[in-house]
């Protein structure tokens, strides 16, 4: 029987990627989709996977998808997102939104006991202790899509002897690496930074992603968010997850062991490839993905990260240790300083300002629920949007 699967963020650059993988297979079945508000796309691919049931967040473009699509339900709003997750009947829930925006369809999945496919790294970030309790308390699994974590599930999965991932043998495997490509602005000094557009931060030299994973790869903050989405996913202590730049984007991720070997997962940089990992988990489909060539590729290279001039990653590797709140801030103040960077109100450098000076105004309060991770994301939202009017 076919895997029943739901997209959340099916407009999006992985949402798409995963329809193309859909397409190739006859194991998975679409139930549902979802988007914000890109809806005539989102109708053209209910039609062509023959869905039933979509969700558009924008009520208005809710409303016009109703009117221009009459074979299907349309749910609307915040809450139709919700109610096509927890009445989807799905196996498996592939959550591709981007932001924290994320974190209540992450609750509603888990809370059902869906298995989740997670690229949406923000749920993570903002609500880890509380997401990974929940998927434990249900027996639901987090199978991550970004293609570090994806790399490191599988290394660490080859490391286990029975039991789940996120139970690694911490005797066995010692440290976890996650690989950056350094973005388009690698090796620029901090003063060379000041004044960079949202053109040239957009173009990634190895990924074709969406555009605020694009400005943060270029800031490394996604390396910093990536960070924390590795400690909750497999249980490790930040101190054992390192970061090395590595620009051919080849080596996604490595495993250090107890003796000295390190275990490395390597490919072309294409993200059908964890992508389809993780919604075929555990089995393996064919991909029409090019093996390596490393003699063509010559050589890989890897460096340090210059914290200096990409100061986001230690932000979060700070927000990271002082915990409680801090992450959810650290996450907020990031997606509005990345909104006003790409709409041309705040300088690059001004994005890493923002961040700092949200964190430094709210500190960390514990987390208690999930309502208390609400109220630090919108306070850290309100305080960052004046600190975007000072840095501006
Ligand atoms: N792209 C990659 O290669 C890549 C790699 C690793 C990890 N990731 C992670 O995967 C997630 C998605 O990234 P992406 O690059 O695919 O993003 P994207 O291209 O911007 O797509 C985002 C999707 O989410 C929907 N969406 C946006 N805001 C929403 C909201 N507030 N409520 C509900 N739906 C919303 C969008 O709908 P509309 O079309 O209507 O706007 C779209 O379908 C992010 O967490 C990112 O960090 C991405």
């Amino acid at each position: 029987m076919a895997k029943r699967l739901l997209i959340l963020g099916s407009t999006g650059s992985i949402g798409a990627q995963a329809l193309d993988i859909v397409s190739r297979s006859e194991e998975l079945e679409v139930v549902g989709l979802s988007a914000e508000r890109s809806w005539e796309t989102l109708v053209e691919q209910a039609r062509a996977h023959g869905v039933s049931r979509i969700a558009l967040v924008e009520v208005g473009a809710a409303a016009r998808a109703a009117e221009a699509w009459v074979d299907g339900e349309v749910l609307s709003g915040a809450d139709g997102l919700v109610q096509l997750v927890v009445d989807s009947g799905a196996d498996l829930v592939l959550n591709a939104l981007v932001g924290s925006a994320g974190l209540g369809p992450t609750v509603s999945a888990l809370g059902e006991g869906i298995d989740l496919a997670l690229a949406n790294k923000e749920s993570l970030v903002v609500g880890g202790e509380l997401v990974t309790a929940l998927a434990e308390a249900t027996g639901a699994r987090l199978i991550p899509v970004d293609s570090e974590h994806s790399a490191l599930h599988q290394l660490i999965a080859g490391e286990e002897a029975g039991g789940g991932i996120g139970v690694a043998r911490v005797g066995t495997v010692e440290r976890l690496v996650l690989t950056a490509s350094g973005g388009p602005f690698r090796g620029r000094s901090r003063e060379e930074l000041r004044e960079v557009t949202p053109e040239q931060a957009l173009a990634h030299p190895t990924w074709n992603m969406g555009g605020k994973i694009t400005i943060d790869s270029a800031t490394l903050m996604n390396k910093g968010l990536e960070l924390i989405e590795a400690h909750h996913l497999f249980g490790f202590p930040y101190e054992r997850v390192d970061v090395v730049v590595h620009p051919q984007s080849i080596v996604h991720g490595l495993v250090v062991l107890c003796d000295g070997a390190t275990l490395a997962h390597m490919g072309y940089p294409d993200m059908r490839v964890p992508i389809a990992y993780a919604l075929h988990y555990p089995e393996r489909v064919e991909l029409p993905v090019p093996a390596l060539d490393l003699a063509e590729l010559g050589s890989l290279t890897f460096e340090r990260v210059d914290e200096e001039a990409f100061s986001c990653l230690a932000l979060a590797r700070a927000a990271a240790s002082a915990g409680g709140t801090a992450p959810c801030i650290l996450n907020a103040a990031n997606e509005v300083a990345v909104h006003a960077f790409l709409a041309g109100r705040l300088p690059f450098l001004g994005i890493a300002a923002v961040i700092d000076e949200t964190l430094e105004q709210l500190g960390s309060s514990p987390v208690h629920s999930f309502d208390s991770l609400y109220e630090a994301d919108r306070e850290a939202r309100h305080v960052a949007e004046d600190a975007v009017l000072a840095h501006a």
